[in-house]
């Protein structure tokens, strides 16, 4: 079984180690977690990430996927064969195959977990209407699924633990063995594909989890929320900025600061406040700042800010003394935000 992509992925890693980069540029996490991520991909190993939602695991996933060179593909070819061997029902028979480039960064096919992903979304499945025209046999009337579009490419599979049991199972071979049936052919089609997956344990509670079967073809690595210096980092590398206003780094620790507070309040939230709500107090502040006509973001612009997002965001745990008395705790977290 050709694993093309883990050597290529292996070689962009090891080359930009070697001229003392980082691999995983944009994606802030301590040394620790760096460094697994890597171990991981350069063993070729399939990477399951765990964690809230809002830390960064799809901005990781795309980063991997950006380390991959560009690929030579059949053009229209849904199964992005290699020009040099193709092999796919779309391509054999051909006797013209038109090449094509696709970057490194489209190298990435997502799927979206949902208790309604059926296995035939995966493993692709017969058009009725092409069969009807190309007869049942033709393989050529076979619709692949994300797994087929996902040869040479990262295939990422956002909140594993919310795909149906039945259709976990069918990863399984995959991951595997690298290889698909197509149902009803009889024909094995090679998938040389590495899956970065998400699982989120705690966010649905009674929701699947991934299955042990599964799980075991995975590394797993958790994935924590970021030091206040990185959240700091991270507002300053993919935080908006309104024209004409100043927002500087004290701005940037200030909205970190706050839903740091409320981090440190578990007992009184159903769920913690992840980085887009720093970035969207960052955000907010601005704007704020502007529509007062300011050039400068102040401390009570991030104030005032903080109160609208917190509103919308925070969810107060029934338990809490503050349950149905939201605007207090925020307040508790504003104050809290100041003796940092
Ligand atoms: N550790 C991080 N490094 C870099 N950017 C981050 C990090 N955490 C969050 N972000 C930023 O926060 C936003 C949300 O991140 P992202 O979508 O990657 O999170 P996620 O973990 O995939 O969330 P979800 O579980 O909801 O899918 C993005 O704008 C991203 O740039
Ligand atoms: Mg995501
Ligand atoms: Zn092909």
């Amino acid at each position: 079984m050709a694993k093309n992509l883990r050597r290529e992925l292996r070689d962009a890693i090891l080359t930009k180690l070697a001229k003392k980069q980082d691999p995983l540029k944009g994606f802030y996490c301590d040394d620790q977690t760096r460094e697994a991520i890597l171990a991981v991909l350069v063993a070729g190993r399939h990477l399951l990430l765990e964690g809230p939602p809002g830390i960064g695991k799809t901005t990781v996933a795309k980063i991997i996927a950006s380390l991959l060179p560009a690929m030579e593909t059949v053009a229209d070819c849904r199964y992005n064969c290699d020009p040099g061997k193709p092999a796919c029902p779309d391509c054999t028979g051909k006797k013209k195959l038109k090449k094509t480039k696709v970057p490194g960064e489209e190298r990435f096919i997502r799927i979206q977990g949902s208790p309604e992903m059926m296995p035939e979304d995966l493993m692709g499945d017969l058009d009725p209407v092409l069969a009807m025209r190309l007869g049942i046999q033709d393989p050529r009337a076979f619709t692949p699924g994300k797994i087929q579009k996902a040869h040479r490419k990262i295939l990422f599979i956002d909140e594993l633990n919310r795909v149906p049991q039945r259709t976990q199972n069918t990863l399984v071979q995959v991951l595997e063995e690298g290889v698909t049936t197509i149902a009803g052919f009889d024909l094995a089609y090679e998938v040389d594909t590495l899956v970065v997956a998400t699982e989120n344990p705690e966010e649905y509670a009674g929701a699947e989890r991934v299955s042990e079967t599964l799980s075991d073809r995975f590394e797993q690595i958790r994935i924590g929320y970021p030091s206040v210096d990185h959240e700091v980092e991270i507002l300053q590398q993919y935080g908006n900025r309104i024209e004409g206003i100043s927002a500087g780094d004290a701005i940037m620790q200030q909205a970190v600061s706050i839903v740091n507070a409320a981090r440190s309040m578990p007992d009184e939230l159903e769920r913690l406040p992840s980085v887009r709500t720093s970035l969207s107090i960052y955000e907010q502040s601005q704007a704020h700042a502007r529509l007062k006509n300011k050039k400068k973001v102040g401390k009570a612009d991030v104030e005032h800010a903080a109160r609208r997002v917190l509103t919308g965001r925070l969810s107060v745990s029934s338990e809490s003394k503050y349950y149905e008395r939201q605007e207090l705790l925020i307040e508790k977290v504003l104050d809290l935000a100041k003796k940092d």
